[in-house]
């Protein structure tokens, strides 16, 4: 006889392969978002006033439009010239809008150590790149840690929406199985709570890492 197994367990390659998805997506973006911020964090940190404007417009646009459109614009954008993966457009769209965030998260950061700081290092004859690396970076990168913790976490939940173009996400799986057990409900609570799993679990451990190193600085 045909029946179907509506056990949660026996889809569990399912969720696994959801799981996967997830956190590639999310570790791959956050590892772009990261090295496009610092580019955009300078730039707009900086004197010349067209990268200035370019970063401030870039950064305002992403973050003023939803992810939603921009994986759906970088998704079928792109597929107007080329057949891309949509795990590659989901990875793409992710990337570029976690570099704006983390852009402000830098600039918070760099701007949240006091002017006085910068003046005393010059004063006392550091030049404006040591200053910046020996006083101002030192004391930022304190306050950027915890926030690009924050936004890694902001991702794995956030990065869900790639599914809508068919990334094979954990969303996605959720969806599978539903319409495979023709269970509503269960497969939304078992990605629920491995959702939660993976974002509390992962904040327990940046406290951790955070804790440790106020430790080791020994403040
Ligand atoms: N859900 C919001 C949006 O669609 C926030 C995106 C958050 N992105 C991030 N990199 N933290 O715009």
């Amino acid at each position: 006889t045909n029946t179907t197994n509506t056990s949660m367990f026996h889809y569990w390659r399912f969720f696994a392969k959801g799981i996967g998805y997830t956190l590639l997506i999310t570790a791959i973006s956050v590892l772009i978002g990261v090295v496009l911020g610092v580019f955009l964090a300078l730039m707009r940190l900086g004197k010349v006033k067209v990268l200035h404007a370019l970063a401030v417009a870039y950064i305002e646009f992403v973050r003023g439009t939803p992810l939603m459109i921009q994986v759906m614009f970088v998704y079928f954008g792109i597929g107007i010239f080329i057949d891309i993966p949509a795990l590659i457009a989901g990875i793409i769209a992710v990337s570029l809008n976690s570099g704006a965030y983390v852009a402000e998260i830098i600039r918070g950061g760099i701007e949240s150590i006091p002017v006085g700081q910068t003046e005393a290092a010059r004063s006392l004859g550091l030049s404006q790149r040591l200053t910046m690396q020996t006083v101002v970076l030192p004391q930022a990168l304190r306050n950027i840690w915890p926030a690009l913790g924050n936004e890694f976490i902001s991702l794995i939940k956030e990065s869900s929406i790639v599914s809508i173009i068919g990334v094979t996400d954990l969303i996605y799986q959720l969806k599978v199985v539903q319409t495979a057990t023709y269970k509503g409900v269960q497969p939304i609570i078992v990605a629920m709570v491995i959702y939660f799993v993976l974002t509390f679990g992962l904040s327990k451990l940046l406290g951790h890492y955070e804790r440790k190193m106020k430790h080791d600085e020994g403040t």
